[in-house]
């Protein structure tokens, strides 16, 4: 087993800058565990499937082979021996992964894969059910939270760095209906693990949560 580092949280509170700069740091591999739930969200989308479709889904994620390399230490995802790393970002994209991730078979699915990766290697791995249920005795669970008007407004400014037209209050309606979808779902609903350090990043820079996470590392 390698070392364990898992981190969870609603979407926007800073997941992946953060696992990135502490697996960096501790020179660990970081596992984006969204970026293959996006990654079964482009093939539904790329069949046409809609997100209520559930059987559908359920039926045709079989055929969907997610797996994982990296570049200059960069996660790429494959999906069917194709990178479709350029794609998984597109908000279409995360809107079919939010609702698709929610199918039992969509999930086991991408189980084994990530259990296997922190079987084999020291990882920082963020996602929803890291640390409930992926990787239940992890040497660190952090619960990573800020409010919701806080990622909103990150998310926002994102959004404005690439150039795009976007309106503060739909975001922040996008998150809450997102954070719900995530929190309530009937198989691994978000939820802090019991023994996981919660970490609410609203009013911390990133490099005082890398610290904080870094020194719970033992
Ligand atoms: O972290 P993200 O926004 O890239 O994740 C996209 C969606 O995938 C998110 O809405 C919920 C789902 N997800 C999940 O259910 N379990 C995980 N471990 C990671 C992501």
């Amino acid at each position: 087993m390698g070392y364990n580092i898992a981190i969870d949280g609603p979407a926007g509170a800073g997941k992946s800058t953060i696992a990135r700069l502490v697996a960096k740091e501790k020179g660990f591999i970081y596992v984006d565990t969204g970026a293959m739930y996006r990654a079964l969200a482009v093939y539904f989308l790329d069949r046409g499937i809609a997100p209520e479709d559930t059987c559908k889904i359920a039926e045709v994620c079989k055929s969907a082979h997610v797996s994982i390399q990296y570049e200059n230490d960069v996660q790429q995802v494959y999906l069917n021996g194709v990178n479709v790393t350029g794609r998984i970002r597109e908000e279409e994209v995360g809107n079919m992964a939010s609702k698709s991730s929610s199918i039992p078979e969509v999930r086991a699915q991408l189980f084994k894969l990530q259990r296997d990766l922190a079987k084999e290697c020291d990882v920082v791995m963020d996602g929803r059910d890291i640390g409930t249920n992926i990787l239940p005795d992890a040497n660190v669970k952090i619960y990573l939270t800020a409010s919701v008007e806080t990622r909103a407004k990150r998310r926002y400014l994102e959004l404005e760095e690439k150039g795009e037209t976007c309106n503060l209050e739909e975001i922040k309606k996008d998150i809450e209906d997102r954070d719900y979808r995530d929190m309530n779902r009937k198989i691994a609903p978000l939820k802090k693990a019991e023994d996981a350090v919660v970490v609410d990043s609203s009013d911390m820079t990133i490099e005082q949560v890398v610290e904080k996470i870094i020194s719970l590392c033992k």
